[in-house]
């Protein structure tokens, strides 16, 4: 009889002194090292030791030199977007990329030009905005609507605010920071406003593997012919196993003329080879994932069951906004009454907590807080205890 294994995510792992962005920037970045690392998106989990075993493999060997790229790399891709996602994608239209982000800003060099309109759906993932306005594009903003505490796309807003200028739009699927797991009706009708003023979609799809409480993501580029050959779909094992400090993701693109244009460039510029560790972490993250990713994400709506229970019942003036999908859950501050210098000041002075604040993701992120729960229990259980204890002692804060 198969045992199956049985991962463990509660073990509490010291990452100082490894220079994890998320612990040891926190001086940098808030100002105080003495905080509660709950905010850049990875996970406090350990590499799973089916990853972990093949890199340590592969290191037994004690030349590291150039490498080609293994078959089995691709076709650990191609099964996996099947088996995962039910989306059949053909080998020529992967390519390996080196970071989501950096495919996004390779893609804005080679789709459009300085002053092009690159739309973006706030609150959204703030580098959306960033690496176009860093590469000098210019940001159309079709924000997203909140209706009974979701998420919706505004199309009426979005066919007034498209013109020439505008070349490509960024999609964040699943949303990030909203946790929405985009329907296929409003995938479609996105794909079709898109195409028929021909525009380039690209489909950030980093957070697809991780769909809680039974729902399903569809990916972007399956919901119609329009999206297949209007877009450009980013994604990677990186969130789902939490080793973002790989550089393993790849860009998948159905059509031959964006593909043609894209591959070409990242080829020219040596952009599109993985390094041996991408290679082999992605093959067996795919590989021999699905069990680990079925407990991490059983243990992720553990984590979120008791952030909802705990504010509920001893905060009730925050809201959870409980995600469809990935680790990062919204919280709607708003109840607290405070604006945002005042909001950061009680998470991070008074509680003593970093979290990424709702404005960093632009317009309607006010007073939004964004708590990562890919973190052991009892550390989100201390987290919880130390914001009871900072908003009772906070003056600032009146609770409506
Ligand atoms: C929506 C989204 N896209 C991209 C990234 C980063 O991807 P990469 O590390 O591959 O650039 C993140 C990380 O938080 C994310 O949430």
């Amino acid at each position: 009889m198969q045992t199956t294994t049985q991962y463990n995510f509660d073990t509490v792992t010291d990452r100082r002194g490894t220079h994890a962005l998320k612990v040891d920037a926190l001086r940098a970045r808030y100002g105080a090292a003495d905080l509660i690392p709950l905010w850049v998106a990875d996970m406090d989990f350990e590499t799973p030791p089916f990853i972990a075993d093949a890199l340590r493999a592969r290191l037994e060997h004690p030349i590291l030199g150039y490498t080609q790229t293994p078959q089995g790399y691709w076709s650990a891709i191609i099964r996996w977007l099947e088996e995962a996602h039910g989306w059949q994608v053909k080998q020529e239209w992967l390519s390996y990329i080196p970071g989501v982000v950096t495919g996004i800003g390779l893609a804005l060099n080679v789709f459009t030009e300085a002053g092009d309109k690159v739309i973006i759906q706030p609150p959204v993932y703030h580098p959306f905005r960033l690496v176009p306005e860093a590469n000098g594009r210019t940001i159309a903003y079709n924000p997203l609507r909140l209706a009974n505490d979701r998420y919706e796309m505004d199309f009426e807003q979005l066919e007034q605010l498209i013109d020439d200028k505008c070349k490509l739009l960024i999609l964040s699927n699943p949303h990030n920071p909203g946790g929405v797991v985009w329907r296929r009706e409003t995938l479609q009708r996105l794909a079709d406003v898109c195409a028929r003023h021909r525009l380039t979609v690209i489909a950030d799809e980093i957070h697809a593997d991780m769909a809680l409480y039974g729902n399903r993501h569809i990916p972007y580029a399956s919901v119609s012919e329009a999206a297949a050959q209007g877009s450009i779909t980013f994604n990677a094992p990186s969130k789902t196993f939490n080793i973002a400090g790989l550089k393993s993701s790849f860009a998948v693109v159905p059509n031959a003329e964006l593909r043609a244009r894209f591959y070409s460039w990242l080829r020219a510029n040596e952009v599109s080879e993985p390094t041996i560790l991408a290679t082999i972490a992605t093959e067996a993250a795919y590989t021999h994932g699905r069990e680990w990713l079925r407990q991490m994400l059983a243990y992720v709506e553990g984590n979120i069951a008791y952030v909802e229970q705990f504010l509920a019942s001893h905060l009730p003036a925050i809201r959870v906004m409980r995600p469809q999908a990935s680790f990062l859950v919204w919280l709607d501050c708003r109840g607290l009454g405070l604006g945002h210098a005042a909001l950061v000041d009680l998470f991070v002075n008074r509680a003593k907590l970093a979290l990424n604040d709702g404005e960093m993701f632009g317009s309607g992120g006010e007073g939004f807080m964004r708590l990562n729960v890919g973190t052991p229990r009892s550390t989100l259980e201390r987290a919880m205890e130390q914001l009871k204890e900072g908003i009772k002692n906070d003056v600032a804060a009146t609770i409506k």
